[in-house]
Order: C-alpha cells, then structure tokens, then sequence
C-alpha cells in the first residue's frame, strides 16, 4: 500500500489530462486483470471532459468496465449543467461501454433522498461499496464531489451517496460521500490552473478545514498543471 501521495506536476492543462487518463487507463486495466471487471466513479464540472476524452482514444476494456457519478446536479436531462451530458459526449458516445454498465445519478427522480439511497445500494450491489478508482475534481472554496464547505453531506459518515440539503453553485446535487470515496480503492485528481494553486497547497498538504483535505490520502495520485502547482512545496 503505497502510503504517500503521487504527486504528478507536467507543463499544462492538456499534458494533465492526458497523463491522468493514462493513469484512468492503467487503473482500469489492473483491476480487469485482477477481478474481471473495473468499477470507476468520476467527477463533473468542466476539467474531467478533456481527461474522458483522452481516455476514448486509449486501449481499455470496456466490455468490463462500470462507471458511476462522483456527483450530478440536479436539473433535466440533456441540460448543460448535468455532468452525465458531457460523460456521454466526452466518453459514452465514443466507447463501446454496455449500457448496463454506465450507472447515471437519478437526480430527476421526485424523491431525491430515495434515489440517493438507491444509487448506493447499487454500488454496493455492483462493488460491494468499493470503487476500483474515483476521480476527484478540486473546487477553488477546496471543494470535491459536491461536499462543500460547511455542507451537511461533508459530515454524512454511513450513507455512500446523499442529496445536498442546498443549491450549491446553482443546483441541488446528488453526491458520494466521503466514505464513499475513502473506500475506493485509489484516488486519481486531476487540478488544473492558476485558480486551484490555494486549495491544492492545502489539500497536498493534509488541511482537513477545507472538503478535499478530509478525503483519505493514501493510494492517492494527483495529477496537476504547474499553474495549480504553484503554492505547492513539492521539493
Ligand atoms: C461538479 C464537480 C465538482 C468539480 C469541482 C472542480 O459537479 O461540480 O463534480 O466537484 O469536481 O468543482 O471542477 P473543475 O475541475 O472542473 O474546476
């Protein structure tokens, strides 16, 4: 168990998107190879699409591949808000992933709190609550999933998968929690520019005040521009 973080600093935005779909790809690979099958979990936003993208184009087995939502917001289908439109046009639409294996947020179900329950149980019916790899974003508040600062989801400690009490940036969300996402069995960011070099110092260097210091750090890698990687002390 590798305890300390991978810290992986490269020239830009699109060299990190391409050396964390490398690790993606990697991941995936190894877990197919160990258990038949890969279970991911990927977060939203707008940095993940070019990293998916990058990801379509690598030799990954698919056929055993199952992909989950870090977090949705909660807004109609086919809106440009919602995280699944981009992982369809980035990733779903290009790569021959079985349809009962990409596992959409029901964020337009009426009872929120039941679909947020019922998502967990399908992770845990479909990994026993283990993701092989989460792919975690980095808010410029130090925010990740949809666990926002001051938020009653950062402090969620049994349930996998809850709804925000609030909007949060626009929306209501559905989100992992954070033992959701400390089960995983890796951890892959992905940080990219100027904007995230705060939160990222902070979050490299352990400060559980902010969302993203709070998740777990072992078998960790993080993967970041040298612009993010400004305030960072990486020797
Ligand atoms: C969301 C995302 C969110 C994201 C961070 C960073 O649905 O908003 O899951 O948590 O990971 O906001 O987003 P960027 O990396 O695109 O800035």
């Amino acid at each position: 168990m590798s305890t300390a973080l991978d810290l992986r600093v490269v020239p830009d935005a699109d060299a990190a998107a391409s050396v964390a779909a490398e690790v993606l790809a990697t991941l995936i690979i190894e877990a197919v190879d160990a258990r038949g099958r890969a279970v991911i979990a990927v977060s939203g936003g707008a940095t993940p699409w070019l990293m998916l993208g990058d990801l379509a184009t690598r030799d990954v087995p698919w056929g055993e591949l199952h992909v989950f939502q870090v977090d949705e917001r909660v807004a109609l289908d086919g809106d440009p808000d919602r995280n699944d439109t981009h992982l369809r046009e980035s990733l779903f639409d290009r790569v021959p992933i079985p349809a009962d294996q990409i596992h959409p947020m029901d964020v337009c179900a009426p009872d929120l709190g039941a679909a947020a329950t019922a998502y967990g149980e399908l992770l845990s019916d479909v990994a026993g609550g283990v993701l092989d790899v989460v792919h975690l974003g980095l808010g410029d508040d130090g925010h990740t999933a949809s666990l926002a600062p001051g938020g009653a989801a950062l402090d969620e400690h049994e349930r996998l998968v809850v709804p925000t009490e609030d909007a949060f940036r626009g929306h209501r969300r559905m989100t992992l929690t954070l033992p959701a996402l400390d089960a995983a069995r890796r951890r892959l960011w992905l940080v990219t520019g100027a904007m995230k070099s705060a939160m990222l110092a902070r979050l490299v260097a352990g400060d559980e005040a902010i969302p993203a210091g709070r998740v777990r750090r072992d078998e960790t890698t993080i993967v970041c521009d040298r612009e993010a990687a400004e305030g960072v002390n990486h020797g």
